[in-house]
């Protein structure tokens, strides 16, 4: 049983909305080790309405899991980094598009602007990649981001091989495991598969 009592989290989610179901599952993991969570959206996770669900019903579903308000503002996920008010930062599940700009060292959004004021602590940021081109137009993103000081991955598969021969998502139901061994600074193995 992993335990991260008193482990501040934050639990940013971006786009992929076909993996919020899982990634719900995920934190709820991660709720039950005693982390203390901060819900984190990006403009399009707090505004999307989709044949997978309502934004309204994202947000509800981390206030849940949370008991925190998602923040979803640039102004609301500046402080995070000068006031050190992140243990870890994990993105789940982080989208092509979030994947490029932490790349590119873009930070529009509250979950990229929230990665690069808490990156600048040297804490650790855990991604949970889920995109149809993270092995076409974005490995080299995602390739940049491997070999990146403080970022750490949870293990991904291709989802379909032969139907999306680029696509990767995250074995989300790591996320615990991974988070706690990024605390320590080590990348959790195998990494793929
Ligand atoms: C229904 C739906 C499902 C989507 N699924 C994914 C996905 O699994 N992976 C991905 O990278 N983008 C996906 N997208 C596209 C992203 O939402 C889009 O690129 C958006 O700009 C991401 O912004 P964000 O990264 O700031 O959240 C999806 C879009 C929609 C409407």
């Amino acid at each position: 049983m992993i335990d991260l009592t008193g482990t501040r989290v934050g639990c940013a989610m971006t786009g992929s909305f076909c993996t919020f179901k899982a990634v719900f599952e995920a934190w709820e993991a991660l709720a039950a080790t005693g982390a203390e969570l901060t819900p984190i959206l990006s403009f399009n996770a707090a505004t999307t309405d989709t044949r997978f669900g309502l934004a309204e019903q994202t947000r509800e579903r981390l206030r849940e899991i949370t008991g925190r308000e998602p923040l979803r503002t640039l102004a609301q996920v500046e402080p995070i980094g000068p006031k050190k008010l992140l243990d870890a930062l994990v993105v789940a599940p982080c989208t092509g598009n979030t994947l490029a700009k932490l790349a590119a060292g873009i930070a529009d959004t509250p979950v990229t602007l929230a990665a690069k004021s808490h990156l600048r602590n040297g804490r650790p940021v855990v991604i949970a990649v889920s995109s149809n081109d993270a092995l076409g137009q974005n490995a080299q993103n995602l390739g940049r981001l491997l070999s990146t000081r403080n970022m750490f991955f949870v293990p991904f598969r291709q989802d379909d091989p032969l139907g999306k021969p680029n696509s990767l998502v995250a074995r989300f139901e790591k996320l615990p495991e991974t988070l706690a061994m990024a605390l320590e600074g080590r990348q959790i193995q195998p990494l793929m598969g």
